[in-house]
């Protein structure tokens, strides 16, 4: 299936008139296909054949309840990485048992409330963390359930900002502490250790790293039944790339293969934790030009009405993202710098990109933005969160409005 294609060299979502959705509702604005989102959420959860495993969607990637509820209902459980996005996923449906908490950072606060709840797990990253997680339990009569985060030197060979599995990263608990910090939770009368559970990166686009994370934790899985301390299951993590260049990267169907492969001789079930993968390619951020002038003898700047508070990730890692006009003229092919209307030379969305002739008022769409873009949007410059639109069955509707001047002052008191 094409989610975004042209006709009638227009581009369309499922066969809606992207440029019927930006006149309707201005730009910038996110639209998001919940067929794609459905077709790529199988893809991996069917990958798994009938080996036991539950795929926990990363909220993180983008946690709009639209997006969040589509998932839901095709099975998902989820990942929170804050105290809030556990609430989104209350609100979204999600029982707390199919709830796990992952971060590095959990405030005071954010565990006073989630220890009592009975989420699946607390995935913990410090000796310290999981003796703040047994107090509260203790305080609260109850048993908390956590997995530990390993850290296990493993390479993701992805951005360094995303590449989460070295030691010099600040995530998860040393191999090598991990151990002791085990045998002394079964001492424990307040914790359950239920899993162990590794996240080397995001955006890994090979199969090596997946596959090493898998069997470091399929070896460990056994060491720890071997001494008397079996799992319920290994949490996995996410971290599965897709191609924003049309590059081949590895597949969902061999990423699942490589997961299994090493877990199988363990017989633990998988919980895995996509987020990418799943909303990436299902989603683009649709822009105006809004001014066209000269940069080199070759090229111009075209403006366009989104950038870095929009979509981050170009700014922040010079992620690529292709850009598409979303009316294609002629043959011509014109060199343009893209550019956002924020005032920071990073603010660039494309460098160098060859496209048909733009002019003030002309609609490009940016791909591949479902995930780390509006769940990195900020309000730089006052700029109002965009307008988001999901796309299914043929209708589209605005799942989030456009902010206003009166909603990007509500918090402040003068
Ligand atoms: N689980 C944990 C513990 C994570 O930290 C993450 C992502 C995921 C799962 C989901 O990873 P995914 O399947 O989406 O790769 N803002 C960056 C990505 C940061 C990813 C952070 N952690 C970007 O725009 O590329």
């Amino acid at each position: 299936m094409s989610t975004f294609t042209y006709l009638d060299s227009e581009l369309h979502c499922d066969g809606v008139s992207l440029a019927t959705i930006a006149r309707a509702e201005g730009t910038p604005l996110y639209v998001y296909s919940a067929a794609a989102i459905r077709e790529r959420y199988r893809a991996i959860d069917e990958a798994f054949g009938d080996y036991p495993h539950r795929l926990h969607y990363a909220l993180k990637a983008n946690s709009a309840l639209a997006i969040v509820r589509v998932l839901r209902d095709l099975g998902s459980a989820a990942d929170a990485n804050s105290i809030w996005e556990i609430d989104l996923a209350l609100r979204a449906g999600f029982p707390p048992a199919d709830i796990v908490f992952t971060g590095v950072g959990k405030a005071g606060h954010e565990l006073e409330r989630a220890v009592p709840m009975g989420l699946k797990a607390i995935n913990v990253e410090s000796a310290g963390e999981l003796e703040r997680v047994e107090s509260l339990a203790a305080r609260a009569g109850v048993r908390a359930r956590v997995a530990i985060r390993i850290n296990p030197d493993i390479d993701a060979r992805s951005h360094p900002h995303i590449s989460t599995g070295l030691k010099i990263n600040k995530f998860g608990v040393p191999a090598a502490e991990a151990r002791e910090l085990i045998a002394a939770i079964g001492r424990r009368s307040h914790l359950s250790l239920v899993a162990v559970h590794v996240h080397v990166g995001s955006q890994i686009t090979t199969i090596e790293p997946l596959r090493n994370a898998a069997s470091f934790v399929a070896d460990l899985a056994a060491d720890l039944r071997r001494a008397g301390t079996p799992l319920e299951y290994v949490d996995l993590g996410g971290g599965l790339g897709i191609s924003y260049d049309g590059q081949a990267v590895v597949s969902a169907r061999d990423y699942v293969t490589a997961l299994v492969d090493a877990i199988r001789p363990t017989g633990l079930p998988i919980v895995s934790e996509p987020g990418r993968a799943i909303v990436g390619p299902a989603g683009v951020l649709v822009a105006s030009v809004v001014d066209v002038k000269p940069r080199t003898a070759a090229s111009e700047f075209a403006v366009i009405d989104a950038g870095m508070t929009e979509l981050m990730r170009p700014a922040l890692y010079s992620a690529y993202h292709r850009i598409d006009p979303v009316r294609q003229a002629a043959d011509q092919r014109r060199q343009y710098e893209i550019v956002g209307p924020v005032c920071e030379s990073s603010d660039v969305v494309g460098r160098d990109r060859e496209l048909t002739p733009l002019a003030v008022g002309d609609l490009v769409a940016i791909r591949d933005a479902g995930a780390y873009g509006s769940a990195m949007a900020s309000n730089y410059n006052r700029r109002p969160l965009p307008l988001e639109v999901m796309v299914d069955d043929g209708q589209w509707r605005v799942v989030r409005r456009r902010q206003t001047v009166d909603d990007l002052v509500a918090l402040e008191r003068e």
